[in-house]
């Protein structure tokens, strides 16, 4: 039927959906919502912000840390040596042969080396601190090298690692020889290289005998 002048003009709240364009309206102007709405975007700002820090301060310390650390003084490379039997043992120890492999519990303790713990001519595994140990670092911190007393007050340290890949070498007191069992590379007592892979001898370590203790000088070293 069509509209006449005298109909009622058409009511458009009662034809909109629950809830639209008035409800909006009332909506945005409500202050709780205003106020819930502005705190709800401060949390999103907040996070972000905590969650960029979290990721970004560690990273920026990452980069920044190593410049601003101060390389150890000389007198602090300087380390102890302990004795590590848990190793191997030397010729004519218990169980016989030139090299008993042994793990704890069966193992003597570790013994500080001083100048009169080893025989003219004997080589053992030493452990001491690394050049840059952390002082939460346990014995993850740890080291390691042959020590040979050559004479009364002379020693000689060579690093464990092959100088090719960095495998542990191995001391075999009868052949004179340290042997690393990864790629067969054969150093001669002196550390030169007598066969195998290895590009050089293996690295020395500077060591002194200070009130005497038998003392190793850590440093890093150049593999391969
Ligand atoms: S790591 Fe020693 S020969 Fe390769």
């Amino acid at each position: 039927m069509k509209p006449t002048d005298t109909d009622p003009p058409p009511d458009d709240k009662a034809d909109a959906p629950e809830g639209a364009p008035e409800a909006t309206a009332e909506a945005t102007t409500d202050p709780a919502l205003i106020a819930r709405r502005q705190l709800l975007a401060k949390m999103c700002v907040g996070l972000g912000v905590a969650s960029g820090a979290a990721l970004g301060v560690p990273m920026v310390g990452f980069v920044v840390g190593p410049l601003l650390k101060k390389p150890p003084s000389d007198e602090s490379r300087w380390k102890p040596v302990l004795q590590a039997f848990y190793w191997c043992e030397p010729l004519g120890a218990k169980g016989g042969g030139d090299f008993n492999w042994r793990t704890e519990p069966d193992a003597p303790p570790p013994r500080i080396i001083n100048v009169d713990t080893l025989a003219i001519g004997e080589t053992v595994p030493v452990k001491f601190d690394d050049v840059s140990v952390l002082p939460w670092a346990g014995v993850t911190g740890l080291t390691a090298a042959w020590l040979r007393r050559v004479s009364a007050t002379e020693f000689i340290a060579y690093s464990v690692n092959c100088a090719h890949l960095g495998c542990p070498v191995q001391w075999r007191p009868q052949a004179q020889l340290f042997l690393c069992p990864c790629h067969g590379g054969v150093y001669y007592a002196d550390g030169t290289v007598a066969a195998g892979p290895p590009p050089h001898p293996l690295t020395r370590y500077p060591v002194r005998v200070r009130a005497n203790l038998v003392e190793i000088a850590a440093q890093p070293l150049p593999i391969g």
